[in-house]
């Protein structure tokens, strides 16, 4: 079975919109661990727009599953994932203004940086996994720079995915196409293979079935998913203290 990451960063997301102390993403992480998920992973960005130091600390100390920190290569995020030990670092390139993480790490433009990040969290003892996108010249330098997992960008196909209809099935099987095949390259340079982004209760079978990729990481659609499925009882439970 495919490993799942929950990505609870949008849990805090909805509490820095009122700089308050709810939804609580630690409440949020193990409510998934409850839920079967096999990892915790948050993003914790430089501009801190939701998930917080403190949340890493505090996940980092609850959490009986695994701890993943999505960081930007900064000597800041370096210092602190070498403090705080997640389980995972996966180096994400990182923009000030971006709405999401745009596009994986360009590892052959960014190949000296990377070796020198790489070689202080491994020397720290850390394990750390490279988000690049599907593409083969990514693959080979990350080969190159000595990690041992990948997460595949899975972007593209998520946002030819978003509409599935007949008119851009040509365009979903396309980029599937393109997953499936930088997962194969990568497997067979003997990376671990991990993927996601964008990734919906709509499109992620296809996914699933590429036995390559053993782990999914998956934040906004659950999160979007519980909000919705959660509404009902939650004005219930209003309800009954208006009587
Ligand atoms: N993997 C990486 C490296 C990411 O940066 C993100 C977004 O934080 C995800 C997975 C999860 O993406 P989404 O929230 O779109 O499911």
């Amino acid at each position: 079975m495919t490993r799942l990451g929950v990505n609870v960063d949008h849990i805090a997301t909805l509490r820095e919109a009122r700089k308050t102390n709810e939804p609580d993403p630690v409440t949020a992480a193990l409510v998934a661990e409850n839920a079967g998920a096999d990892q915790i992973t948050v993003h914790l960005r430089g501009d801190r727009r939701h998930i917080q130091d403190r949340d890493v600390e505090l996940l980092r100390e609850v959490i009986k599953t695994r701890l993943n920190l999505e960081m930007a290569a900064t000597t800041e995020m370096i210092a602190f994932a070498l403090e705080v030990r997640p389980d995972v670092c996966t180096l994400v390139p990182e923009q000030p203004n971006e709405i999401t993480t745009q596009g994986g790490l360009n590892c052959v433009a960014h190949f000296d940086p990377l070796k020198d990040a790489l070689r202080k969290l491994h020397e720290g003892g850390m394990a750390v996994s490279l988000f690049i996108d599907p593409e083969g010249e990514q693959i080979e330098a990350a080969g190159d720079l000595k990690v041992k997992m990948i997460e595949l960008n899975t972007a593209r196909y998520s946002e030819a995915s978003l509409y599935i209809t007949p008119a851009n099935e040509k365009a979903i099987e396309a980029e599937f196409r393109k997953v499936r095949a930088a997962a194969e390259m990568a497997a067979e340079a003997g990376l671990q293979v991990l993927a996601g982004h964008g990734l919906t209760y709509r499109n992620v079978r296809s996914i699933v079935a590429v036995g390559e990729i053993e782990e999914l990481n998956i934040g906004h659609n659950i999160i979007a998913r519980a909000s919705l499925v959660g509404l009902d009882q939650a004005v219930r439970e209003m309800i009954a203290l208006l009587k």
